[in-house]
């Protein structure tokens, strides 16, 4: 399905009813990266993807597109399905997307689940990452987005699932170079809502991989504590949908 936003198109996909659980995916990443989770979790609920601003079919809304600014797309997209109350899981970006959605809209959100993701805002060097990455996507993108969905996976699964990798860099090579730089300006300035996650009541969960390359185990390990949010850890690195989808769809079943 389609929709206007801010005269921008958004692209979104509910199946099944009742009980909406809601799935957002992380940067360079669009709603087809839930495809495989979705027709066993709707047997039970609905279940409602979006492709975010800039990703998948969606088009760009502006020059940086903030959490907050992609948290109102989603919301935008809720209302026109006239849900009330939804869980939540975001993979990385999607995360900070849900925190920001929580942080306006505490009342909509049923449950959090955070996965391969942190409330934490990006520190100097991945501030400096960021811009690196901004110059390096003008020269050829190509070579970025494949760099950087390779550089996702836990060492040793580099070699392991060459088709999905294939899949996702495919896909994400035809995001327009202006949505990709907007959600890389947009993370770039997140700011801290940790303290969003510890004020937040519902049910709250962080889902992090043993093995990711980009967010220290131990340190999400930590913030969990820390929120009192409950801790699942799985055994890859920051791409758990594709390293780890059999526990998964477990864990997603268990959610509320
Ligand atoms: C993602 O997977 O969404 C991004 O890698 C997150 C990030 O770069 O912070």
């Amino acid at each position: 399905m389609m929709q206007m936003y801010k005269n921008t198109k958004l692209f979104y996909r509910s199946i099944g009813t009742g009980n909406p659980l809601l799935l957002l995916h992380g940067f360079l990443e669009s709603s087809s990266i839930w495809d495989p989770f979705v027709e066993e979790l709707s047997k039970r609920r609905q279940v409602i993807t979006i492709d975010l601003p800039g990703h998948g079919k969606s088009g760009s809304l502006e020059e940086v597109h903030s959490m907050d600014l992609m948290a109102d797309a989603v919301f935008n997209v809720l209302q026109q399905l006239k849900t009330e109350q939804v869980t939540i899981i975001g993979h990385s970006m999607g995360g900070y997307v849900s925190l920001a959605f929580c942080k306006k809209f505490p009342i909509l959100t049923k449950g959090l689940v955070l996965l391969n993701s942190t409330p934490e805002p990006d520190n100097e060097d991945r501030k400096k990452n960021r811009d690196r990455a901004i110059k390096i996507i003008k020269n050829n993108k190509e070579s970025y987005v494949s760099m950087a969905i390779s550089n996702l996976l836990s060492e040793k699964n580099r070699t392991c699932f060459p088709k999905e990798l294939e899949k996702l860099k495919n896909e994400a090579l035809n995001f327009s170079e202006d949505g990709i730089i907007a959600a890389l300006k947009g993370m770039k300035i997140r700011t801290d809502l940790t303290s969003t996650l510890t004020l937040y009541n519902g049910p709250k969960h962080i889902i992090a991989g043993m093995s990711d390359p980009i967010l220290k185990f131990s340190d999400i390990q930590t913030i969990a504590e820390a929120t009192n949010s409950s801790f699942l850890s799985l055994d890859g690195g920051h791409l758990s949908f594709i390293e780890n989808k059999r526990e998964l769809i477990e864990l997603m079943h268990f959610i509320d």
